[in-house]
């Protein structure tokens, strides 16, 4: 599934880019070497980001 139709960035690369460190929306389109375009996508992202880093504190309890 796409999360950016702009730049055709799938799902699974952005878990990919939240994995190796990307913690805001322009870093998993800097990861995948682009830029944000029309936005829409963009407060998926900060979702993806926000629960994995809840996914992550959990872990670490
Ligand atoms: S859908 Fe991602 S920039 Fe437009």
């Amino acid at each position: 599934m796409y999360v950016c139709n702009c730049n055709g960035i799938r799902e699974r690369q952005v878990r990919a880019a939240i994995e190796a460190g990307a913690t805001r929306p322009a870093e998993v389109f800097q990861a995948h070497g682009c830029k944000v375009r029309c936005a829409r996508c963009v407060c998926e992202m900060r979702e993806m980001i926000d629960q994995s880093r809840e996914a992550f504190r959990y872990a670490a309890e």
